[in-house]
């Protein structure tokens, strides 16, 4: 059945990678939802641009109901406001037309569940679709693979590395570096989603496995995709309980826009969740299993198409 889905939050990172990709695979009906007109830069995005005013349920609704959205695919990163997706979610409620939402959660496990205070705006979604008759699954995925690329490996998703600094060839592995994490390609989680609409019920939860290393692993494929040793040091759970992190250089771009202590807790944070193996996910089922076709990228193959020269 063609469908009309809406990727509101389309316009850039993981929201224009999955239009992309509903584009390409060519069976439904795309729109964009973005909050302002960019000329120049409109005319490249890969469906039409909806311009909505996310403070206003209204203005959703009718934005909704005129393009007969049947589905929302909700990819805004509002960095810790969850107003807009709430009023979206009412919208999708109010519309006549619109009958899914996939909330922009696309998380490394499920924190937002497990964990409310730390994702308190993630928590604040689910909680809201959970009051609706709207089909919906949150979507976890593990980290973003993207965030260890490098321009030779074209990605919407921008290098965010943590941990791993490839390109200062440096590594800081949280407890012993034995632990494993779930990484999955932005691309490949478009996949997923594309297809996900196919199914004609959904579950509360969808998983999506990319890959699974241990960070000792990581840092040895990252070191022969660059064809040398990196310096690697080990903090251990009592400096990241303390929040103390070795400063890899790559971090001093997010120390400068989101401020340092911040930036460690954080990392010191998403450290402490490694050694307790929260980032290996171990679901009781997952979206690879349902569409067996899909073969994901492996890091691996990642970095070497990102790094190998
Ligand atoms: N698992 C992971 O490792 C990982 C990593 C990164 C992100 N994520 C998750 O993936 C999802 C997408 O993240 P992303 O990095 O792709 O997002 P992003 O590129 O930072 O932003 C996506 C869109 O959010 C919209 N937006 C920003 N502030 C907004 C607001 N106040 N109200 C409405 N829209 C707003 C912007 O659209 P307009 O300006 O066009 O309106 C932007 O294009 C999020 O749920 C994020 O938490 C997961």
């Amino acid at each position: 059945m063609t469908l009309t889905v809406a990727v509101a939050g389309g316009t850039k990172g993981l929201g224009l990678t999955i239009a992309e990709a509903l584009v390409v695979h060519g069976k439904h009906n795309v729109v964009i939802f973005g909050r302002k007109r960019t000329p120049g830069l409109d005319e490249k995005l890969p469906a039409r641009l909806v311009v909505v005013d996310y403070e206003n349920i209204q203005n959703l609704t009718e934005a909704l109901e005129s393009n007969k959205v049947s589905d929302v695919i909700c990819t805004v990163n509002a960095h810790g406001s969850s107003l807009s997706e709430r009023n979206l979610i009412h919208a999708a409620e109010n519309s006549s037309t619109t009958k899914r939402f996939i909330p922009s959660i696309f998380a490394g496990f499920a924190y937002p569940v497990k964990y409310p205070e730390v994702a308190k705006s993630k928590t604040e979604v689910l909680e809201e679709l959970a009051k609706t008759s709207l089909m919906h699954t949150a979507i976890y995925n593990g980290m973003f693979m993207d965030f260890y690329g490098s321009p030779l490996l074209k990605s919407n998703v921008g290098p965010f590395p943590m941990f791993v600094d490839i390109a200062s060839k440096m590594a800081a592995k949280p407890g012993s570096g034995d632990e494993a994490i779930v990484l999955t390609r932005v691309l490949d989680i478009a996949r997923f989603v594309v297809r996900i609409l196919d199914l004609a019920e959904w579950p509360k939860e969808s998983y999506i496995i990319g890959d699974r290393v241990t960070l000792h692993d990581f840092v040895n494929m990252a070191e022969e995709a660059r064809g040398t040793k990196f310096q690697v040091t080990c903090d251990s759970k009592e400096e990241l309980e303390a929040g103390k992190i070795t400063e890899l250089p790559c971090y001093s771009a997010t120390f400068a826009a989101v401020g340092k202590e911040l930036t460690k807790q954080l990392y010191a944070q998403n450290g402490l969740w490694i050694i307790g193996k929260e980032l290996d996910l171990r679901p009781a089922s997952t979206l690879n299993e349902i569409f067996p076709d899909i073969k994901p990228m492996s890091l691996r193959e990642f970095l070497e198409l990102s790094w190998k020269i």
